[in-house]
């Protein structure tokens, strides 16, 4: 059983309770220092956690935190971080190449590439360099959280954690279950994920699970839209925008996600449920293929590397 309040716990009255299992989350470890991990890692350090951010090179690391800076920066801008708050976040947060960084934290967010292979092999990387009682998450687009649990030594102790685009920005958080997820790691995750002051969505552990399983599809069909002809990449995204009130057009969101990622989820989703109706876009094919995948490389249905961003197609 898990003891959730900390006072009780020092006044022992959990003392007859397996202390082992009582995890109260005050480091972080975020796994992956792109877009989504380096959000993680902003919205955990301005809530209070330390954290300890972790990718495969001192590059990488470096890009998430000029990314974290910019955007506190912008939320400085806006009023909406003091300058002190800013300082003391950032101070929270040190880095490493090595995963031996991560061997105490309390919970650990993985948010690497949404390749099953590539978190597999981080999973057998990262397990034996945790401490037992430590929560290991993933915040996978799509996969599933039950089979990349039976990839770590800790099923029970294992959780989705998906948060949305931008972190710091998205309100949202779903938090999915595996099959032996147990009731303390999901207390424990949800407790974490309201202390940032997110909303919980909870979803069973189906492919793509529901943001995306309804989202994806959507933006695929755009593609196919784009791809039969129907619209230019412009009147697609300008008329989702007028005509369905989207705050940002389908093409220019799977920019924004990464054409890879929107392509992982497809696939997920087209073997996770085995229908046709999932098929990706052989067009987004063919942009990830070139290794156009959208911002992050600065061209994928829109070229951004001029002043305004501009259409491929
Ligand atoms: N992009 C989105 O809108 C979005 C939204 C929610 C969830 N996600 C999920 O978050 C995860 C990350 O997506 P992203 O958009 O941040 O991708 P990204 O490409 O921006 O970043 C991935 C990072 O993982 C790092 N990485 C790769 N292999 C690694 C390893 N072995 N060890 C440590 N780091 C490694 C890469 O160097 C890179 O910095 C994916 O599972 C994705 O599905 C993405």
């Amino acid at each position: 059983m898990f003891c959730e309040n900390a006072k009780l716990r020092s006044n022992g009255a959990c003392k007859n309770l397996d202390l082992t299992m009582v995890v109260e989350v005050k480091k972080v470890g975020v796994i992956g220092a792109g877009q989504m991990g380096n959000g993680i890692a902003h919205v955990s350090a301005l809530a209070g956690y330390d954290v300890v951010l972790h990718d495969i090179s001192q590059d990488r690391i470096d890009n998430g935190l000029a990314s974290i800076s910019g955007n506190m920066a912008r939320q400085l801008a806006k009023g909406t971080l003091t300058e002190e708050a800013r300082n003391l976040a950032l101070a929270r947060i040190t880095t490493s190449e090595n995963v031996s960084s991560l061997a105490d934290a309390d919970l650990v967010i993985e948010a690497v590439s949404e390749n099953e292979q590539i978190k597999r092999k981080v999973f057998q990387s990262v397990c034996p360099i945790l401490k037992p009682e430590a929560i290991l998450s993933t915040n996978t687009s799509s996969i599933s959280i039950t089979r990349l649990a039976s990839a770590t030594d800790r099923p029970e102790k294992f959780i989705g954690i998906h948060f949305m685009n931008p972190v710091p920005v998205m309100e949202l958080v779903e938090l999915v279950r595996g099959i032996a997820t147990s009731d303390d790691t999901f207390e424990i995750s949800k407790g974490y994920t309201l202390g940032l002051k997110k909303t919980i969505a909870v979803s069973e552990d189906f492919p793509a699970f529901m943001v995306n399983r309804i989202l994806l599809p959507m933006i695929n069909e755009a593609i196919y839209t784009l791809y039969e002809g129907v619209g230019s990449v412009e009147a697609i995204d300008t008329a989702m925008r007028l005509g369905a009130n989207h705050p940002m057009g389908p093409l220019q969101l799977a920019d924004f996600i990464g054409l890879d990622t929107c392509l992982s989820i497809m696939q997920v989703l087209y073997e996770g449920l085995a229908d046709t109706k999932y098929r990706p876009c052989p067009l987004l094919v063919k942009y990830v293929e070139a290794g156009w995948l959208g911002r992050k490389t600065q061209r994928g249905f829109y070229d951004y590397r001029g002043e305004v961003p501009v259409p491929t197609r």
